[in-house]
Order: C-alpha cells, then structure tokens, then sequence
C-alpha cells in the first residue's frame, strides 16, 4: 500500500503557531540537500539537529558539534528543500550568553536560508532566548531531556518522574514562551507531564519520547528509517529499514561485479 500526500503547505511562524489544537505537526531531522528533498513534502519543519554529530560525524554526543558544520549542513538542507521550514539547532557553546548567541544566531541566519534556530535549556536560558526573539531571531525551545547536558546531567534521563521535576518542567515550558519563543521541543518526559505541559502553554509543543498528545512530533531521520542499527530507543518507530535494505543491496551489488552480472550489455557504451 502506498499513501501519497498531496496536501503540502509551506509553512511559516504563524502558521506553526495557529495550528495548536488544529493540526499535528510533523517534523524530520535532515542533515543534507537528498534527504531533505525527499523529506519536504511529508513535514511541517525539516531540523537540522546536531544530532548529525553522532549519526554522520561519529562522534558520542552532540557537543562537538561546532557552529560551522551546522551552516554547511543547514545550506545543504535548504537547497535541498527550498519550500521548507527549516530549523538549525545551535551547537553547544555557541549561546552561552546573550551577546553569544546574538552573534552566532546572526551569522546562521546571513549564512543560510534557516527560518529559525532551536536552543537547549528551560528556565535558566529564558533571558537568552528573550534575547534573540528581541532582535528578530525565531527561537524554537527545547526542555525535558536535553542531550547538549548529557556530561552535565551525567547521562540521559527522561524527565518528569517526580512532582517535584513535573514542575520545573511547567515552569521552563512557560518562561520558554514568555521569553518568545513560536514552539517547543519536549523529549524524553513522562507522557503525562508532556501532555501537561501541552495544555499549560499556548505555542505548539513537538515531542520526542513525550507520548501521543503534544501538538506534534519530531523523529531524526536515521532513527525513524532505521538506518542506525547500534540501538533502537523505545520512542523510536522504525519506518523502514533502512540499514538492512541498504546492505542487501550493496552486497547485490557486490555479487553481480565478481558474477559479471554488473554492468549489462545495456548499461555499457
Ligand atoms: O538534534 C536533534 O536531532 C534534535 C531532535 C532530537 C529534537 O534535537
Ligand atoms: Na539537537
């Protein structure tokens, strides 16, 4: 079976924030201009996270993730998707203060096409992202598990397991807004909390590992596609899969050039 959706719509911050309690929103990470094209159509927002610096650099965690990878990948993601809303996750370190994170902000949105940046952190980043939303920059925020504070934190935990934790949670989704933000990354939280929170704040918020009733959702593209084979987290779905049809095919591909069977009299000159 084969679904087609014909009813894409480009996006924009006020239609992002008017869809609350009308319309689920979609969104995929991308990473580069193929992906992302053939992402577009299905999602409200196409992120380039910095998850990309463990699914495509390799590397443990999102930290080293640096402002100048994110522009590379960003442009490749926006030319990709020309149509799209796209969102560039600021990397670590990059928005330690306001000043900071005015000018890195800045340089994201002269380098690139990026309709707006994502920024970690409740409560204690709320005067950042006013900040940024002063000097017109469109901030999506981004509380619950938050993996730029996985040294920090001491690993990944999910959140809103105590009263106590449900209510820091309340109290960074609200000051996240007050501080200007259109929409709000909640992951990694108890879904009664996420559904809390959903109804406390009056922007969209996108969960990850945050139950069924946020105002959307976000997957990263690898994960949902099952491309990364090293572990599946329990809010992952996978959509295909994609790291067994890839190698099967390459291994095909490897049989037909000792076999001969590769090239064919039609794919010579
Ligand atoms: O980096 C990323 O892909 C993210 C999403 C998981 C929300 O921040
Ligand atoms: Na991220």
């Amino acid at each position: 079976m084969s679904i087609v959706v014909n009813n894409f719509e480009k996006m924009n911050i006020s239609k992002i924030k008017q869809s609350k309690n009308k319309k689920k929103l979609t969104v995929i990470t991308a990473y580069d201009a193929l992906f992302a094209k053939l992402f577009s159509q299905a999602s409200d927002m196409i992120l380039v996270g910095d998850s990309l610096n463990m699914s495509f650099a390799g590397e443990k965690d999102t930290l080293s993730a640096t402002l100048e990878q994110m522009i590379y990948h960003t442009k490749a993601v926006c030319n990709g998707a020309k149509d799209a809303f796209v969102i560039t996750d600021m990397p670590f370190g990059t928005y330690i203060n306001k000043d900071e994170a005015l000018k890195n902000c800045t340089t994201v949105y002269q380098q690139t096409n990026a309709s707006a940046v994502k920024i970690e952190g409740g409560e204690d980043r709320a005067d950042i992202i006013k900040h940024l939303t002063s000097n017109s920059i469109a901030v999506m925020g981004h509380i619950g598990l938050m993996p730029q504070y996985v040294r920090s934190e001491g690993g990944y935990k999910v959140r809103g397991k105590t009263k106590e934790d449900e209510e820091q949670l309340i109290r960074d989704a609200i000051a996240v807004e007050q501080a200007g933000a259109f929409a709000i990354v909640v992951e990694g939280v108890m879904s009664d909390v996420a559904k809390k929170i959903t109804q406390t704040v009056n922007i969209p918020i996108i969960g990850i590992g945050a139950g069924v009733d946020t105002d959307g959702q976000v997957l990263v593209w690898s994960d949902m596609l099952g491309f990364f084979e090293e572990f599946k987290p329990k809010f992952v779905r996978h959509y295909l899969n994609g790291a067994k049809l890839v190698k099967e095919a390459v291994n095909q591909y490897r049989d037909d050039v000792q076999t001969q069977r590769f090239p064919s009299k039609e794919e010579e000159y």
